[in-house]
C-alpha cells in the first residue's frame, strides 16, 4: 500500500489520538478540581469542629465555674484582653444566659456605665420628687449603708438640686427627729439651679427641694466649696452639737486634685466604723484618666486607717467601685 493510500487512515489515527489525550487531559482536570473541592470542604468541616469543641468546653467550663485565661478573654466569639482597669466585684465571671449568649461580668457591668453616661440617665432619677443624681442601684445601696450607721452628720459635698440631700434626710428621718441629726450639703452653685440643662426635660415633674419639709428639718445648705472655711465650720459646728457617727460624702468636683483634696481633708471626721463615699470613680475608666478612683487609692497609702469595703458593693454594679471607704480605727 503507498503512502497516499495510507494517508487517511494515518490522519485518523493521529485525530483519534488527540481526542483520547484531551479527553483524558479534561478528565483528569475534573478529578483534580473535584479533590481540590473536597480537601477545601474537608478543612472547613475540621475548622468547624474545632470551633464547636472550643464553645462546648467554654460552655461546660462556664457551667462548672471553672475558669481559665482564654475563656476569661474570650465570651463565645469575641476575642479581647482582660481589661485590667476594671474593679467591680465578680468582674471575671462569665454570664451564660438561655438565649445562648456569653458575656462576662465586666461587660455588663462597664456597659452600664456607658449606658448609663450616654443616655444622661443620672439626671433621669428623682427622690420624693426631687431630681437626684444617683443610679438606682446606688440609691438602695447607700440606703442599707445610712441605715445601718445611722449617722447624726452627713457632710454632702455636691448638692446639685439637693437630690442627694433629701435622700438622706428620708433615711435619717426615720431614726433621728428634727434637731438629734444633721445634713450639712455644699455647694458653690444654689441649689435651685441645675449643673444639666437637660435635666427638666428627662425629669419634668421634679419639683424644688425646699418645698419639702424634710430640707427645713435636716439639711443646712452652704454655698461655697467643700474645703472652703465656711463649709468646714458649718461641719465642725455640726458635729460639736450632734456628735457622731459622721458619714462623709464626696460628689462635688470628680476630678483627681479635688477629691483628693476632700478625702485627705475629710478623713479625719469620719468616726470609727463610719464611711467615706467617693463617688463616680467610675471616670476614671470612662474619661481614661486618674479621677475619683485614683484619688481614693493614694489618700488611702496615708489614711491606712480605712478600708475599702467591697461588701458595700451588694449589687455588684455601683458607679462607686472602691469608693465605700470604712475607717476602722
Ligand atoms: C454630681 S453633682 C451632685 C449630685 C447630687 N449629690 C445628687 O446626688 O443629686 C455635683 C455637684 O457638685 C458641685 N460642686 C462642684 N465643685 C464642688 C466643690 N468643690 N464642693 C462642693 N460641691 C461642688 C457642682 O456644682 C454640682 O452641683
Amino acid at each position: 500500500m503507498g503512502l497516499l493510500q495510507l494517508g487517511p487512515f494515518l490522519l485518523l489515527a493521529v485525530w483519534a489520538y488527540t481526542a483520547i489525550a484531551m479527553e483524558s487531559h479534561e478528565h483528569h482536570l475534573h478529578i483534580s478540581t473535584l479533590m481540590m473541592k473536597v480537601e477545601g470542604q474537608l478543612e472547613a468541616i475540621q475548622t468547624l469542629q474545632d470551633n464547636i469543641k472550643k464553645t462546648l468546653e467554654e460552655i461546660r467550663a462556664a457551667q462548672s465555674g471553672a475558669r481559665t485565661t482564654s475563656q476569661q478573654a474570650a465570651c463565645l466569639g469575641n476575642t479581647y484582653s482582660l481589661d485590667t482597669k476594671s474593679s467591680f466585684v465578680m468582674k471575671d465571671e462569665i454570664v451564660t444566659m438561655n438565649n445562648g449568649h456569653s458575656i462576662r461580668m465586666d461587660d455588663i457591668l462597664y456597659g452600664y456605665d456607658w449606658v448609663f453616661e450616654s443616655k444622661r440617665l443620672f439626671s433621669a432619677g428623682s427622690w420624693l420628687g426631687v431630681q437626684n443624681q444617683q443610679d438606682p442601684a446606688d440609691v438602695a445601696a447607700i440606703q442599707q449603708l445610712v441605715w445601718d450607721i445611722k449617722p447624726k452628720v452627713i457632710y454632702d459635698i455636691g448638692t446639685n438640686v439637693g437630690g442627694s440631700a433629701i435622700l438622706f434626710a428620708h433615711i435619717m428621718s426615720q431614726y433621728a427627729k428634727p434637731g438629734e441629726a444633721t445634713i450639712v450639703s455644699v455647694d458653690p452653685k444654689h441649689y435651685s439651679i441645675n449643673w444639666d440643662d437637660a435635666a427638666k426635660q428627662l425629669c419634668p415633674k421634679c419639683t424644688s427641694v425646699d418645698s419639702n419639709p424634710l430640707w427645713n428639718n435636716y439639711v443646712q445648705f452652704v454655698q461655697a466649696r467643700s474645703v472652703e472655711p465656711q463649709a468646714i465650720a458649718a461641719l465642725e459646728a455640726a458635729i460639736a452639737k450632734y456628735g457622731g457617727p459622721v458619714l462623709i460624702s464626696v460628689d462635688g468636683w470628680h476630678e483627681y486634685p479635688e477629691v483628693y483634696e476632700e478625702c485627705v481633708t475629710f478623713a479625719k471626721y469620719v468616726t470609727v466604723g463610719s464611711y467615706m463615699i467617693v463617688q463616680d470613680t467610675k471616670l476614671d475608666r470612662i474619661f481614661n484618666k486618674p479621677g475619683p478612683r485614683q484619688a481614693v487609692y493614694d489618700c488611702l497609702v496615708n489614711n491606712t486607717n480605712f478600708v475599702i469595703d467591697k461588701s458595700r458593693e451588694v449589687f455588684l454594679y455601683t458607679q462607686h467601685s472602691d469608693g465605700f471607704l470604712r475607717r476602722e480605727h
